[in-house]
């Protein structure tokens, strides 16, 4: 049956009208999509930084990205705020599914009004249902000033997804512009803060309001740039020169990571054998303690294809953090690094691996510890700064974590650092140690000192006497087998085998499942 000219021309008239109101939304769209406009987005590009769109671009798998929100609008009539200054919507990456937001400076400094606010909480709501991590662009101004409290609000709003959904899925933030006031605390309540060196601030009151209000001289990088926060604050965990090496890094740290806490991290099957052998760990560590060595190239030399991906690199260094793959499994690594600060323990080595240990744990990441350490660092500005409260941390995070965790002692472990470093009686699955360990409450100088003064000072030749005792000391306790006899470690291994023992045992420890008893959660000193 042939059609009717007036059946026809209604197909006509819907046809044409739809494509009218698809080329409207077009337009729409790109209007939206061209941000603040030509001349922002090229003092972006001259600041140095990608746009929010490009970003995402670099970031996600190709063509991944899916918009949601685009047409939102500003709570407060007459602002121009196309997309509400933020670009939201999920992806993949390595084809894993992550939800995304991007704000976009280029809009009114990519402050947060009560909208935007909302665009960002949609996309962390959806993370959490679907299990899959939220990454953060931020590129932000803070609480946008025209929204008054609707915009502090809007933070309230994002804060709390923050903490609610701490632990639940990975929260990833990359601070890649001058973000002030709230655009810092959120990045803060997240699992990783990575920095732009180029460009990126953070700071809760910008350098203007600091010299009007306590008239201190200070630019934004002195104040609140990358290095300043991967060095002194620790508030940055990783740096990269530009916004492509962020995007790059938050990529390559999403792959040790699970996609929720219901889930395992990725396998990652390579080329290197488990059975590979580490000779070159042979003769590396000097039996003179006081000689340093690098731990790094420890680390190194047993990860898989030697890969590992240091976290928090440049923030209190006599502990080292990171990610690397052992036989494919993801494992996070700390270490005592006995050439800074002959390894000791201070405040801020505490509370950085205190908080790695919490994240490795909280997304099932099996952990190593590599031990060299003399204790935690003597001294009144420790004292009085909190070491007590501070190496508790050490201590609560380890007895906390029910992930797999192995311990290797390289050469020392004294006193409350032996029980801070993952010891058999915090917690530890597996402790091997080298020949060279030495397990004692302290080094055999302090020690003879304590046990001996009063003999050493009546002596004819006291520094002989004292040479004398320490050697006796050294000769008893200065070795793994005291330790091993009480079955507090459990091998002693030739250095050359250690990447076929850790494997071997990180295998045997999947599917560990420790129940603990029932509490509201753990009140870990802070
Ligand atoms: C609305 C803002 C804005 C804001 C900047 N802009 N900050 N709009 N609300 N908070 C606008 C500017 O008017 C400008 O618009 C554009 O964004 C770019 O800003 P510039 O100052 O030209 O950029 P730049 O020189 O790069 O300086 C960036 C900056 C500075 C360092 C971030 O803008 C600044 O100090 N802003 C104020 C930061 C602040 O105090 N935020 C509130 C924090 S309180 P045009 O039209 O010219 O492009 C907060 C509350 C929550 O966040 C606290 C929770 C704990």
């Amino acid at each position: 049956m042939s059609e009717g000219p007036r059946r026809r021309g209604m197909t006509d008239d819907a046809g044409r009208w739809m494509n009218e109101l698809t080329a409207e939304m077009e337009e729409r769209r790109k209007r939206i999509a061209r941000g603040g406009g030509a001349s922002r987005l090229a003092a972006q590009h001259a600041a140095g930084k990608l746009s929010a769109r490009e970003r995402l671009e670099m970031l996600l798998d190709e063509d991944s990205f899916a918009e949601f929100g685009a047409f939102v609008e500003p709570l407060r009539e007459g602002l121009e705020a196309p997309g509400e200054g933020v670009v939201t919507g999920s992806g993949t990456i390595d084809g894993r599914t992550v939800f995304v937001f991007s704000q976009d400076f280029t809009v009114m400094g990519g402050s947060l009004g009560k909208m935007h606010a909302q665009k960002i909480c949609r996309v962390m709501d959806l993370a959490v249902q679907v299990g899959a991590p939220i990454i953060g662009l931020n590129d932000s101004a803070g609480a946008r000033i025209q929204e008054g409290v609707d915009s502090l609000s809007g933070y309230g709003e994002v804060f709390y997804r923050n903490a609610v959904y701490s632990g639940v899925v990975p929260q990833l933030s990359a601070v890649l512009g001058p973000c002030a006031g709230g655009a810092v605390y959120s990045p803060a309540l997240t699992d990783f803060v990575l920095m732009a060196r180029k460009a990126a601030y953070m700071f809760i009151t910008g350098p203007e309001v600091l010299r009007s209000v306590t008239r201190q001289e200070v630019g934004p990088e002195e104040l609140g740039g990358a290095d300043v926060h991967a060095r002194r604050s620790g508030v940055a965990h990783l740096v990269g020169a530009d916004d492509r090496a962020v995007l790059r890094l938050l990529r390559e740290l999403l792959g040790f990571l699970p996609q929720s806490a219901r889930e395992q991290p990725p396998l990652r099957p390579n080329d290197d054998p488990p059975e590979r052998e580490t000779p070159e760990l042979t003769g590396l560590v000097h039996p003179d303690q006081r000689r340093a060595y690098a731990m790094l190239a420890v680390v190194r030399a047993v990860m898989d294809e030697r890969r590992f991906l240091e976290v928090h690199r440049g923030f209190a260094r006599n502990v080292i953090t990171g990610f690397a793959h052992l036989g494919g499994r993801a494992v996070g690594v700390v270490a005592n690094d006995p050439s800074v600060l002959a390894g000791t323990l201070d405040i801020d080595a505490s509370d950085k691996a205190a908080r790695f240990i919490r994240t490795c744990d909280a997304f099932n990441v099996p952990i190593v510890t590599f031990v060299d350490v003399t204790g935690f660092m003597p001294g009144v500005a420790q004292e009085h700064g909190g070491i007590i409260r501070h190496g508790a941390k050490m201590l609560y995070a380890y007895a906390e974590a029910t992930v797999p965790k192995l311990t290797l002692i390289v050469r020392k472990s004294y006193g409350g650092a032996y029980l801070a470093m993952n010891s058999r009686d915090m917690g530890a699955d597996v402790v091997l140690a080298w020949p060279t360990a030495a397990v004692a409450v302290m080094g055999a100088e302090g020690a003879a000192n304590v046990l001996y003064r009063r003999r050493i000072e009546a002596a004819s030749d006291p520094e002989a006497l004292r040479a004398q005792l320490v050697d006796a000391y050294r000769a008893r306790h200065d070795n793994p087998y005291l330790a091993a006899g009480r079955g507090y470690v459990d091998d002693v291994i030739d250095p050359k085998e250690t990447r076929v023992a850790l494997i071997r045992h990180l295998r045997r420890l999947d599917g560990k499942r420790v129940e603990r008893p029932y509490r509201k959660h753990g009140n870990i000193p802070l």
